[in-house]
């Protein structure tokens, strides 16, 4: 491994101009287009020696196999003993696991359908409380597509400061709202005591049974039934699927009541291609693999601390977070899957936000400051606002601009002037903003966290970073004997008026 990695570490590259001269083949090369999207990784410092030298990484650390154990249900979350079988929710994995799935999904339409009947009366807007996985996912796909369309008003809470469900449920009526829980193990604290008030909420606002309007969607039915949820409203889905790996199952239920059942299968038929794709296509032609060299050169040999992702497009403008979660939960590890130390970075950290706004606040770093940050542009060919098409016109441009003067660079007699340029991006070009299209991006990213995990050999499926946190909570919650540092002592005691 040592020696596949030294490899990579010695390949030469030549600054991105040069790559453009020296090669006249390389945008051919380093495109794909899959489902809609164009990858454009031409605008990196990817060449033919680096790509063999990953190529050599990715046998070493036989990716091939560990994408067939991911397709095929094999145990490769080892760290929790199970297998990670989201893509099964799109149809493509061991036939026991899809027809689960299949199962699954055939009940979760069964309670659409009955809502847009009415059977549990009226229905107007959509309350889903759920956190981490159980929420980004909907948030960003909800907010991405049901601009036009949201058949229900929808509010996707996680956050226990109040605040939030405060300003939510301000514009909803409880006699008209449908109250879905969302959480893969139906005891996460802060979605609890917002479950808690948003009952609170309906029995003051007059809803006779409460508890009769709860949707509850999780991989723990058996806590669910607990909670007072009748058994056919919970939505199970397998506990092999992965909260941040969830949108595709129960756990989408809102988007399937939010944009329509039609709009989740084409969601799921999206993903499935991208998954073909990935199982399918050469290293050299694979978007998830080719991207996932791209990742590793510039955190492993350049030492880039971070990626930036920049939506091109208001309608995308959640992608950031869902992918924050995405790739830092899954990545963001220090051992390696038989639990060495990993030796080298794993994660970068993600952050992004929206084009164009963003060139105005934080791209000076980007161009001039000292650290190099590899861009990613995200954009889609067409807009969906009414107002005069210039606008997106001049969205598409900045995009294009932005990577172009980042490569490019411009020297000037003074340095205050002058732009280093050799500054990386790739460029994801999406046809359109549709069901279909997103479901094959986001089937893209969940499969480049992947590979980048089988190259690093760590396990992007387990979380157990976010545990000691909470023990830590509880223990100030219940105030149990903890021996907290004096200042932590001193906060709890400015806030609550004694140590609790
Ligand atoms: O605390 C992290 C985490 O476990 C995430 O992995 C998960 O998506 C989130 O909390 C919510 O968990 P649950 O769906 O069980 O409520």
């Amino acid at each position: 491994m040592r020696d596949a990695w030294a490899n990579v570490e010695k390949a030469e590259t030549q600054p991105l101009s040069d790559l453009f001269k020296s090669d006249s083949d390389r945008l051919t090369k380093l495109t794909i287009e899959e489902a809609g999207i164009r990858f454009d990784f031409s605008k990196t410092h990817l060449n033919g020696s680096l790509v063999s030298a990953f190529e050599a990484l990715a046998e070493a650390r036989d990716l091939a196999g560990a994408r067939e154990a991911l397709f095929s249900g094999k145990q490769i979350n080892v760290t929790e003993g199970r297998a990670a079988e989201h893509t099964a929710e799109r149809g493509q994995g061991t036939p026991e696991s899809v027809a689960r799935a299949q199962g699954f999904h055939a009940r979760m339409r069964a309670l659409v359908d009955a809502i847009e009947a009415e059977a549990f009366g009226p229905i107007r807007s959509i309350l889903h409380i759920g956190i981490g996985g159980s929420a980004l996912g909907p948030k960003f796909l909800i907010d991405a597509l049901g601009r036009d369309e949201q058949r229900y008003k929808t509010a996707v809470i996680s956050n226990v400061d109040g605040a939030a469900l405060e300003e939510a449920i301000g514009g909803f009526d409880p006699q008209t709202t449908l109250l879905v829980i969302a959480s893969k193990t139906f005891t996460t604290s802060e979605t609890m005591l917002n479950a808690q008030s948003a009952l609170l909420w309906m029995q003051e606002g007059g809803v006779a049974d409460p508890y009769g309007r709860i949707v509850a969607l999780t991989a723990n039915p058996g806590k669910a039934i607990a909670f007072g949820v009748d058994e056919t409203r919970v939505l199970p889905f397998a506990e092999t699927v992965g909260g941040r790996y969830s949108l595709w199952s129960s756990l989408g239920f809102p988007i399937a009541l939010a944009l329509g059942w039609e709009a989740f299968e084409e969601l799921l038929e999206g993903a499935a291609t991208m998954d073909r794709h990935f199982r399918l296509a050469p290293p050299a032609a694979n978007a998830p693999v080719l991207v996932a060299f791209v990742d590793r050169y510039y955190a492993n040999v350049r030492g880039s601390e971070t990626r930036a992702v920049f939506a091109y497009d208001e309608r995308l403008r959640l992608l950031p977070s869902y992918l924050q979660q995405l790739e830092m939960e899954s990545n963001g590890k220090r051992v390696t899957t038989d639990g060495k130390p990993v030796g080298r970075a794993t994660s970068p950290i993600v952050w992004g936000g929206v084009g164009t706004d963003a060139q105005h606040a934080v791209f000076q770093l980007l161009h001039q400051g000292t650290h190099l940050v590899p861009v990613e542009f995200i954009a889609a060919i067409e807009p969906e606002h009414g107002l005069a098409f210039d606008h997106h016109r001049q969205l598409l441009i900045n995009c294009f601009a932005q990577g172009a003067a980042l490569m490019a660079g411009k020297q000037a007699d003074d340095p205050a002037h002058s732009y280093p340029g050799d500054r990386p991006s790739t460029t994801i070009l999406l046809d359109r903003v549709d069901p279909a299209t997103l479901g094959a991006l986001l089937a893209f990213y969940e499969h480049r966290t992947f590979v980048n995990a089988v190259l690093l050999g760590i396990n992007p499926f387990d979380q157990f970073g976010v545990e000691f946190g909470k023990e830590i909570a509880k223990a100030i919650d219940s105030g149990d004997a903890f021996d907290f540092d004096p200042s932590t002592r001193a906060l709890i005691e400015r806030a609550f008026g004694e140590a609790e």
